[in-house]
């Protein structure tokens, strides 16, 4: 038995292209193997142009996301857009007609899954977003369900290419940031704007929507923990490679109980943890669970045939499910009651100190840390302008400890100031 699904997509840019190219490239294919003639009937999107150099026919161009809310033969409808608005606008009036919704929309979703989810619901759709995160890896359907027999203990992701991609170059290269950035965005990764990524936004949204589905509550993007890229040094790097660690920006939550840890931040990964050899613009995201241990999920997290790959899987997933799918807990945005998401979490790190070289500075910082109830693993030093830099390797110890030794460590006679901060994966 063959049925056929008519699909619309709105934004035909490089994702929503790619979408249109595989479910015209492989109508064949799903139809033998799912069962189901999938037709793009519609498209939306404000260049003519664009529309065309897909080759998709112009009688298929929509006028306005109402044509395609009221065309009953549509049941499916992909965004491809981005941004918030009129992105939420869209997609909310064509769930509310009924239709489902697949979208790659990782800001959207971190910020406004409430509302879609209860249109959806109003409008008896479905809202599915696996190109949200990690492109064409497919984490969600993983966690929402693969793994549910589980309680995820942690998630450690690469889940943005681009700072991926421009740290990879600055430790295999020696490139600087701002080198390594030009290059990125020469080849399309990073964007003319791209605060997004190095600040860590992109992770944070996605780590938002990773962290409530494996959690099984609400960590609204806003409580995550967010430092980007720009500050990392060449020293940084070095240091840390003489040291046995390679640097990436991490997205990690973990769940202890009713307390949460969500952080986006760089990261010494040692050299032997199976992320650290994640390069260029790869993602990986690193899953523990109670019952299945260790899981770790590797594969391209952007680009139009990745991205495309996850779409179209939620497309089919949209087409055959008996009923829409919803998250499984209360999903208001906010941090339910007795959940505590802290930014107290602990952590090894490294602390880069710029110090005049006199006797006793040494002991001095020491002592801060001692004060703090930091304990240190490893000293060691290198020379830096004027003094020296005192690189410390502490034990596990509580970031607001550590935040307190850093102010205490700059107002030392013979220091001048902690040039690093990085908090160390154990
Ligand atoms: N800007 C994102 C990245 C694209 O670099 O990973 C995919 O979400």
């Amino acid at each position: 038995m063959t049925k056929t699904v008519n699909v619309a997509i709105m934004g035909i840019g490089t994702v929503g292209g790619g979408t249109y190219e595989i479910l015209t490239e492989n109508r064949e294919f799903m139809l033998r193997t799912q069962g189901i003639d999938f037709r793009v009937k519609k498209v939306l999107d404000k260049d003519l142009e664009r529309i065309r150099s897909f080759g998709i026919p112009e009688s298929a161009a929509a006028s306005s996301v109402d044509e395609i809310a009221a065309d009953k033969d549509i049941s499916i409808v992909v965004e491809t857009m981005g941004g918030v608005e009129p992105a939420k606008t869209f997609i909310e009036k064509v769930l509310l007609s009924g239709k489902s919704v697949v979208t790659a929309n990782k800001e959207l979703v971190s910020k406004h899954w409430p509302a879609l989810e209860a249109a959806a619901k109003k409008g008896g759709a479905g809202l599915y977003f696996e190109a949200s995160c990690v492109g064409g890896v497919p984490i969600i359907r993983a966690l929402q369900e693969g793994l549910q027999a589980n309680h995820i203990n942690s998630i450690v992701g690469i889940i943005n290419g681009t700072t991926n991609y421009i740290l990879t170059k600055m430790t295999e290269e020696g490139m600087g940031y701002h080198d390594a950035l030009k290059e990125a965005q020469q080849l399309g990764y990073a964007e003319f704007n791209p605060t997004a990524d190095v600040e860590g936004f992109d992770a944070a949204y996605k780590l938002s929507i990773l962290a409530s589905l494996a959690f099984h509550t609400c960590v609204p993007y806003q409580t995550i923990y967010r430092e980007g890229i720009t500050k990392i040094s060449k020293a940084d790097i070095k240091t840390g490679l003489e040291l046995g660690y390679r640097i990436k920006l991490l997205a990690i939550g973990k769940r202890r109980g009713d307390v949460i840890e969500a952080r986006v931040h760089p990261t010494f990964v040692p050299a032997s943890h199976p992320l650290a050899g994640v390069g260029g613009s790869f993602n990986a995201v690193y899953v523990n669970g109670d019952f299945v241990d260790d899981l770790m999920f590797y594969g391209r997290g952007a680009g139009a045939r990745p991205t495309g790959s996850a779409i179209v899987s939620d497309v089919v997933y949209a087409a055959k499910a008996a009923a829409p799918l919803y998250s499984d807990f209360v999903n208001d945005g906010k941090v339910a009651d007795g959940i505590e998401i802290t930014g107290d979490f602990s952590s090894k790190y490294y602390l880069a100190v710029s110090v005049k070289d006199v006797p006793g500075v040494l002991a001095a910082v020491a002592g801060v840390f001692a004060k703090h109830n930091v304990g240190i693993e490893s000293v060691s030093q290198r020379s830096g302008g004027s003094g020296a830099v005192i690189v410390f390797l502490t034990h596990t110890a509580l970031e607001s400890d550590v935040k307190a030794s850093v102010t205490d460590i700059e107002q030392l006679d013979d220091t001048n100031k902690v040039e690093s901060l990085i908090r160390v994966l154990a």
